[in-house]
Parts: C-alpha cells; sequence; structure tokens
C-alpha cells in the first residue's frame, strides 16, 4: 500500500489567538474557547477529549471520552476505573487531555494529574444517566477480553431483569477522574503555518505563568 497525503493541505485563516484576550487563569480562557466554540461552530462533540496515559507496557495510549464538567479545580470524565486506562493511572496518575476542534481550527493541550473524584459525585453523576447507560456501566468489565457480543447481551438481558423496577446502583467499579492541570496550551491555526500558541504553566507558588510559544 502506498496513499500520498503530501497534497491535503488546509490553511487556518478563521481566527487568532492574542494577548489582549487571555485571562491570568487558563481556565477562563478554555471555558471562553469551549464557549465559543459550542455556540459558533457545528461540532458533534465539543466536549469529546483524547485522553493520553502511560500504561503499565511504558507506551502512552490515547483514547476519546467525554469531558463531563469542569471547573477552576479541573476537568471531569466518568469511566471504569478497572479499565486499561484506570490501571494507567492507578501507576502514574500523569496525563494528557487534548482537544481539536477542527472547525474552529483550535487546539488545547492540557498536561495534569487524574485522581478520583469523591464516590457521591460519582453517585450524583450515575444516578443522572440514563438507565441503558448505568446498565451498560454494570455490564462491561471496559477492557477486558470477551468471547463474542453475545457474552454482553446475556448479561445485559439477565440485568435488566434483576432490576427491573428497582434503582440501579453505581458500581465501585465505574466513576469518575478529575484531571487537576500543570499546563495547559491553546494553539489557533493561523495563516502560512504560523500559528498562535500560548501556553500556562503552573509554578511552584501555583501561579500561573504565561508564554507565547513558536509555532
Ligand atoms: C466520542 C467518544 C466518547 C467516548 N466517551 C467515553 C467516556 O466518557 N468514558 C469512557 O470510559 N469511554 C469513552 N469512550 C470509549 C473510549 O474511547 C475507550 O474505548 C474506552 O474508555 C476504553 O479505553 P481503555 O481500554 O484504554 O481504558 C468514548 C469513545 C468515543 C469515540
Amino acid at each position: 500500500m502506498n496513499t500520498d497525503l503530501g497534497d491535503y493541505r488546509k490553511s487556518y485563516e478563521k481566527q487568532e489567538l492574542l494577548e489582549k484576550y487571555l485571562s491570568d487563569n487558563p481556565l477562563e480562557v478554555f471555558q471562553k474557547w469551549f464557549h465559543e466554540v459550542d455556540t459558533n461552530f457545528n461540532i458533534g462533540e465539543t466536549n469529546a477529549m483524547t485522553i493520553s496515559t502511560i500504561g503499565l507496557d511504558g507506551f502512552p495510549k490515547s483514547r476519546v471520552v467525554l469531558l463531563k464538567k469542569f471547573t477552576y479545580e479541573g476537568f471531569i470524565f466518568y469511566t471504569n476505573y478497572e479499565s486499561e486506562k484506570g490501571k494507567a493511572i492507578a501507576n502514574n496518575p500523569n496525563v494528557c487531555l487534548s482537544f481539536f476542534w477542527a472547525e474552529a481550527e483550535r487546539q488545547v493541550i492540557i498536561k495534569g494529574k487524574a485522581e478520583k473524584i469523591a464516590e457521591n459525585l460519582s453517585d450524583g453523576y450515575f444516578e443522572s444517566r440514563p438507565r441503558g447507560s448505568q446498565l451498560g456501566a454494570l455490564v462491561s468489565n471496559q477492557s477486558e477480553i470477551i468471547k463474542n457480543r453475545s457474552v454482553i447481551e446475556k448479561s445485559l438481558k439477565a440485568l435488566e431483569e434483576e432490576f427491573e423496577g428497582k434503582d440501579i446502583p453505581r458500581p465501585d467499579f465505574w466513576g469518575g477522574y478529575i484531571v487537576k492541570p500543570v499546563e495547559i496550551e491553546f494553539w489557533q491555526g493561523r495563516p502560512n503555518r504560523l500559528h498562535d500558541r500560548i501556553r500556562y504553566q503552573l509554578n511552584k507558588n501555583f501561579d500561573w505563568i504565561q508564554d507565547r510559544l513558536s509555532p
């Protein structure tokens, strides 16, 4: 196979990221960008983000999860704590989140430390999920090998019968993580590959230091 993509080329011309737009706190910049992108561009899932972890095998691994909340403290997503990513985080909490909002020609890259959120917060979010998603979380030993699809379909049917008319409890192995950022980079595509890159890093006094990076 030989697929040459050399002439796939796009000029980024829609927006700019200048210092006058920035706040001292990058979470506020993230909030502005998120709402602008969500409101002004037709993006399927603005809250879809890639999370990279360092696995037990020493390799980084990236996959998409959904951002469900962000505050000044960090970025929250939900998953199976015993999944491959859950085991990776237990071994090494350093993770990287990234968003690529192609239509807005924007990228955000966040380095941070992941930690489990309080159980009552995971309970609250689990209760708010549709019943099908709750059962799905119960059924799936995420990242484990299964013989075939009917294994999970049978398991789903059995659980539907077991919990008919009853509330579904959150399983201990499922819940949220918060990623507390130590570095956030905002990337805005610009013409001639001279993109705007603004990086914030948390220093020892927990102040955010802001720098412009060469594209
Ligand atoms: C758009 C999209 C959203 C997803 N959202 C989540 C999510 O919020 N939580 C989750 O555990 N997996 C989510 N997944 C599935 C993950 O990408 C991944 O397959 C799963 O978490 C298992 O990853 P692991 O085996 O590396 O732990 C999503 C996938 C896509 C494409």
